[in-house]
């Protein structure tokens, strides 16, 4: 790669949640950019300047980098390309193994096409050995040698959708490759990309085990809130009421908090990448594995929340606030709420969902229109339209019950008028 020239060709494969926002930013930031992704309507999107995710910064950076940066379905520009990053996705199968056939499907595509001195950077999500292991023999079929020929680094992409604060451009990274001169280039290519500290690590697989361990660790402290709030509703303790008070301590305590599941295309995947892989290499995750099951069987106790109040919940009509994992935002993956409608289905309720960001998921038009229609609520996504609600609302439609499954509304307003509430673990 030529070092010395500041401003870059860039191919970035995946135009998802984490490519985009980064096409853009290189874009932003003078590197010459091409977006490669096997979905058509995305590269047409993308090349009118249109995001096709919901994201007003996003929305925005599009429009200002138009002509900066083309998308492509086809590959043909990866031999011209200095730095090559690939953000495809990386899920799990149905019994949750890991699922690497985009990222082996983008490696096979590249490694016919790439040229001695490119910089290849995997940003998607993997175990520890994927570079090594699963991506490396693939692009070597080239003929190329990672190390000599070319350079292959990992830079776990930490992008949080929707989070106002931290953004593609702020958050500071970590970068690991499969030499020295691997890492030297990417945390250079990186420090002219983001506005942030680039951390650099000493192998690649620690690199790889970064992202694992950020994920898990918010996956086992989501388990451990949940589980305490399982346990505090047989008590009738309020748990918001003690996590408020146990922050109150200004070290040794950090604040998470229990809600009816968790989604998204990270924290209830990436856990079982390394519990997949550690089991091949003769390790038992116990702990991940139990915070997994406690937070995937959170949608279930948010129903059951309900079926404590009204019994039989078949014929019954329930209103589903929310279909999102998370608050505003338009991504369904791995989201509680669809877990939730399918349950409140399996158990005979009428489901009627709405959600602001997913026209195409709700049942209904408004939320006016789904409380009038739905006595029973449980609100599955914390959406800034739900929290702002006047409870007075509830009232006015006659909703009799709220399982609020994101502690996100007025408790004691909302009793207050008569209905009856109830949160996880509140
Ligand atoms: N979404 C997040 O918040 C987030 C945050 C950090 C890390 N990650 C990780 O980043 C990776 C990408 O996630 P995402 O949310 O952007 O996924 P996504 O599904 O939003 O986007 C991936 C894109 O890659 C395209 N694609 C799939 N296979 C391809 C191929 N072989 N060649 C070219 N394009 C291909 C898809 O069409 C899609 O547009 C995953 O490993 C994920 O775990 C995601």
């Amino acid at each position: 790669m030529d070092t010395k020239s500041s401003s870059k060709k860039v191919a970035v494969i995946g135009l998802g949640y984490v490519g985009l926002p980064l096409a853009c930013l290189c874009a932003k930031k003078g590197h010459s950019v091409v977006g490669i992704d096997i979905n058509k309507d995305i590269v047409e999107k993308t090349n009118k300047g249109i995001s096709h995710i919901k994201d007003e910064t996003l929305e925005q950076r599009l429009k200002e980098v138009t002509g900066k940066l083309v998308a492509s379905d086809k590959f043909d520009d990866i031999p011209s390309r200095d730095v090559i990053i690939i953000c495809v996705p990386t899920p799990v199968d149905e019994k949750y193994k890991p699922d690497l056939r985009p990222l082996k499907s983008a490696c096979e595509k590249i490694c016919k096409l790439i040229k001695k001195g490119q910089l290849i950077v995997v940003e998607s999500t993997i175990y520890p050995g994927v570079i090594e292991e699963v991506v490396k023999p693939i692009l070597e079929r080239s003929g190329l040698t990672a190390g000599d020929d070319y350079f292959l680094a990992h830079c776990p992409e930490r992008i949080d959708p929707g989070n106002k604060k931290w953004s593609v451009d702020s958050i500071p990274r970590v970068v690991g490759a499969t030499n020295a001169g691997g890492l030297k280039a990417a945390a250079e290519f990186y420090r002219s990309v983001i506005d942030a500290p680039v951390h650099e690590l000493s192998t690649v697989k620690a690199a790889e085990a970064v992202k694992i361990m950020e994920n898990s660790f918010r996956d086992v402290n989501i388990a451990f809130v949940n589980e305490l709030a399982r346990s505090f509703d047989k008590f009738g303790i309020d748990i918001s009421e003690v996590i408020k008070g146990a922050s109150t301590k200004p070290f040794g305590f950090m604040s998470f908090y229990p809600g009816c599941g968790v989604g998204g295309h990270c924290i209830p995947v990436d856990p079982y990448y390394l519990i997949e892989r550690a089991k091949t290499a003769g390790f038992d995750h116990r702990f991940l594995k139990l915070a997994r099951e406690i937070n995937h069987g959170m949608p279930e106790y948010t129903v059951e929340l309900l079926e404590a109040k009204i019994g039989d919940l078949k014929g019954e009509t329930v209103g589903v606030l929310g279909v999102a994992y998370k608050a505003d935002v338009d991504d369904m993956r791995e989201s509680p709420a669809l877990d939730i409608i399918r349950i409140l289905k399996e158990r005979g309720a009428n489901v009627i969902a709405y959600d602001p960001y997913i026209p195409s998921k709700s049942d209904v038009k408004s939320l006016d229109e789904l409380l009038n229609k739905a006595r029973y609520v449980i609100l599955a996504a914390d959406h800034r339209e739900f929290k702002e609600m006047d409870p007075a609302r509830l009232k006015e439609h006659g909703v009799e019950i709220i399982v609020d499954g994101k502690n996100c509304l007025d408790k004691e307003k909302i009793k207050a008028l008569g209905i009856v509430y109830k949160g996880i673990g509140r």
